[in-house]
Order: C-alpha cells, then structure tokens, then sequence
C-alpha cells in the first residue's frame, strides 16, 4: 500500500515537471508509475487480500472457442483455456481413476462442462451414459451431433409419460438384482427409524415379484402386476409396494418385451442419452432404476479381459440417486466406471430425499476430480476456497512514532490465504470454472459445442405399435 502511495507521488510530481523535463521521460515515467499501480492495485488476487468490490478486475473473462478443435485424445481430455490462453488437458488415467464433481449454480457451465467431457469420453471409446432429468435445452443435440460426425452409436431414451415403448428395463437382471432395482425405485431401504417395521412388507413383496419376474422370465413391470393379483391380495399389508408397482406400469417407455437392452451401450460403445423428469414421480422412480441398472451391469462385469471404460454423467443428482447408487459409488470405479455428478451446492447433497447426508457427502463430495463454477451459497464457496490450497501472502504494517523525533516502525508478516478465495468463487463469470484435485488449482474457460441441428427423438421398440394388447395380462 505505501508502495501505491510512493508511485502515485511519484505520478504526480513527473506531470508538475512536464514543462521542464523532456516529455519522453514524463512519459516514460508516467507509463511506469502507471504499470506498477496496476500491479499493486488493491484486490489483485494474485498478489494479496481480495476486495469483493474489485475482484471483477482480477477474474479472468470467458474466452469464446470451439473446443472441438482443441480435442486432442493424445494429450488428455481437453477441459478448457486457461487465463493465459493456452488449452488445459487433464490426464486419461486421472479422469478414469476418479469421480468428477460440477458444482455451480444455474446457467454457469455445469452441463456445458460434462457434455466436453463425455464427449472426449465416446470419441476415446468408451460407453456414455447421460442421465438428463432437466430436459437440457442444448446438450442431446451437441452430442447426437458429435456421434454423428465421428460415426458413433447414438440412442435417446425418453422415459416421460406418453413416451413410446422403448426401454427393456429388466432385459437380463436375475432375480436379486430386481429386487434391488425394486427396492432402490421404491425407495424400500431400511432406514433405521419407525417405518422399518412396515417397509419389511413391502420388501418381501418385492422379493417375491423379483422372484416370479426371474422364473418366469416376465420383464413387463405391467405383466408382473396382473400376473400377480392373487399375490397382492395375500401381502394386503404391503400397501405401498403394490402401489408403486402400478405406478411403473403406467409409463408405457418400458411396456415392451422387444425394448432397448442396457447391456449393448457397454457392448457397442457411443453414447445413451435418458431424458427423464424432476417432476414426474413415477418417472423419477423409473430413471433412479435405470441409474442403478447400469451400475449393476457394470458391476458384473468380469475383470479379464479389461473391460470397456464407461462414463456416466449423473445432472442434477438429486433426482436420480438412491441408497444403492450411491453405495455403488465407491464399488464402480475399480470396475472401469467413472461417474461425472452435477449440482448446484452443497447443500443439494443434504437434499437428496430420504437419503442419508452424510452418505451423499462422502460419496460425491469426495469426488477426487472437482470443477466448482460461481456459487451462491457461502457455505460453498468456502469449501472450493479449502480445497484450492493456501498462499502465503506479504503484510506490512506500521506502528505510529513514540515521539515527534522518532520514525514510525515498519513491520513485515507473512500470512496465508486461499490460492482461489470466496470472494472469487461468489464472482466467477459464467462460463469459467476452477478445476481442484488435478495439481494446483486451475481456473479455466469452456465454450459450448455446437448445438445446431435436428434434435434426437426416442427410437420406438418393435412392439410399441401393437399396444398393450399385444402382451396380455395373464400369461
Ligand atoms: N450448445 C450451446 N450453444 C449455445 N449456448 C449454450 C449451449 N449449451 C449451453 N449454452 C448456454 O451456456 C450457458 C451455460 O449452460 P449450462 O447448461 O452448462 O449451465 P448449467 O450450469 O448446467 O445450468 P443448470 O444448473 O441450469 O443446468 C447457458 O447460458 C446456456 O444457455
Ligand atoms: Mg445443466
């Protein structure tokens, strides 16, 4: 700050002897007091404490690009430019070893972020799930037309009302896994309080479908209900099974026997797109089954010989999570499955229904890969400010003159401060994120890939045109 003082007399004074020294060195003094003003201007983050009031003037801006042309499967997966205009790659194995967490609030670059990502992820070979339950407005076409252009599998899955048959959701699970996959939908785990004590019944219920499902080889959610009147009559006490199970029969997305089978994506490769809702309860139960399906599937996988990398990019995790996805969390990454997890704080992870807080936390809070855009909640702008690491920073300070003869003292501390502070994460400009967990923290700029073009529609399964007279309700 005395510095600041320094040069801005030092200013003044070569502007009083302009008329008297050559200009050139009026200018030249000028030019460097103006610099090293700059330089020292208060709230320069790099060099000291931020000033909220001025933090724009050290942010970097958003820098508009084509990232296409920056994909270079070679180097890494391009992530962004950084403040210096050069393009930042992150390793393979790092991306493929860890989870990766988008944390910002709305219309900062989350999804803009994840469809780069898993973009690189189909170009590179691997199987892309994308659970989109917001409907985004640009991501399906950006990436039907990446898979258009490098010849990759492309499907959308819709699993809204009034969606045509499409989806063989139970295609190849045994009996276990359908009841997982029932019990996760429905939300059946026991959660240590009162209700276990009826959720017992509901549980049983759903072994039994699971059962008759397998044995029977019956994968319509629709047959299984009618086929099992007589059974829904001797459970009466497993009320809210039997009702979420009729629920799941009116989605007519998966009443089908000829349907989409998982298992193709992790076969085939490309990219499976599921538009899904955060509003349609029963659509909210079907895609939190399909999440789990796919890591079921990925789970069982044998280890030799190496399996196809898979990448799943999980919006709005509140809507598609359940206790067992989020168990699988911890199972799937040694089984060659990287997740990519998007929402808006933190506090979103303690909002994820009936789940347990601290499970979600763990799980997608300790992601090893993060990119936080700008927050809004205090709460987590300090946590992206932990996690970018301390600097230390130079103080001065002074202590006023005993006497009229003596000098004032000068003292110099050292102090430390956030590398990327709270003030920075409150203010990021859209579209700039800070990349943590991937040496020091990084804060880059994205450009969406381009969205022009026909949007993708659901592919009907064969069957869908006959209607549901075609599988009768007692077999
Ligand atoms: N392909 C595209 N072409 C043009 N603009 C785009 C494209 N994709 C996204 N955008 C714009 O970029 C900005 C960031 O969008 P993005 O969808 O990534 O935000 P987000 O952080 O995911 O927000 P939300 O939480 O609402 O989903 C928005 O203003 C959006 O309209
Ligand atoms: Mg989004």
């Amino acid at each position: 700050m005395r510095m600041v003082w320094l040069m801005s007399i030092g200013l003044f004074a070569s502007l009083v002897a302009a008329p008297i020294i050559p200009p050139p060195f009026t200018l030249g003094g000028f030019a460097l007091a103006a610099i090293f003003m700059k330089v020292h201007r208060p709230g320069t983050g790099a060099l000291g404490l931020t000033d909220v009031r001025e933090i724009h003037r050290t942010l970097p801006r958003p820098r508009p690009h084509d990232p296409r042309r920056h994909f270079n499967l070679k180097k890494g997966v391009f992530v962004g430019i950084d403040a210096s205009g050069r393009a930042v790659y992150l390793p393979w194995l790092r991306l493929r070893k860890s989870h990766v967490d988008l944390v910002g609030i709305t219309g900062m670059g989350k999804s803009v972020a994840a469809s780069i990502l898993v973009a690189q992820c189909a170009m590179a070979g691997e199987a892309v799930c994308v659970f989109d339950p917001k409907d985004d407005q640009f991501m399906a076409t950006a990436l039907f037309n990446i898979a258009k252009d490098k010849g990759l599998p492309f499907r959308l899955l819709d699993l809204r009302p009034g969606a045509p048959a499409q989806l063989g959701l139970f295609e190849g699970a045994e009996a276990n896994e359908i009841e997982e996959l029932l019990v996760a939908g429905f939300d059946l785990t026991e959660k240590g309080d009162m209700a276990d004590v009826y959720r017992l019944d509901d549980r049983r219920a759903a072994a039994l479908t699971a059962r008759y499902m397998a044995e029977n080889r019956v994968l319509n959610a629709r047959q299984a209900f009618a086929a099992l009147a007589p059974e829904r009559k001797k459970h009466k006490d497993a009320r809210k099974f039997w009702a979420d199970l009729e629920e799941l029969t009116g989605l007519a997305c998966i009443d089908t026997r000829t349907g989409y089978d998982l298992r193709r994506l992790l076969e085939d490769g490309g990219i499976l797109y599921v538009l899904g809702s955060t509003r349609y309860a029963r659509t909210v139960k079907l895609q939190k089954m399909l999440c789990l399906r796919l890591m079921q599937i990925v789970e069982r996988r044998p280890r030799t010989p190496a399996p196809r990398h898979c990448a799943v990019f999980l919006d709005e995790i509140k809507y598609l999570l359940s206790a067992e996805v989020v168990r699988a969390f911890g199972t799937v990454r040694d089984k060659s499955c990287h997740i990519i997890a998007a929402h808006q704080s933190l506090g979103d992870l303690r909002d994820c229904g009936n789940l347990d807080p601290v499970a979600v936390e763990g799980a997608i809070g300790n992601a090893g890969i993060k990119c936080v855009y700008r927050v809004n909640s205090p709460e987590t702008a300090q946590w992206g400010a932990r996690l970018s690491g301390q600097v230390i920073i130079g103080r001065e300070s002074f202590e006023p003159a005993r006497s009229w003869l003596g000098r004032p003292r000068r003292t110099w501390s050292e102090a430390q401060r956030p590398y990327i502070d709270e003030n920075m994460f409150l203010a990021l400009p859209p579209m700039v994120g800070v990349w943590l967990g991937e040496g020091i923290a990084k804060t880059v700029s994205l450009a969406p890939l381009p969205a022009k073009g026909e949007r993708p529609h659901p592919i009907p399964a064969e069957d869908a045109a006959l209607g549901p007279e075609a599988f009768p309700d007692s077999i």
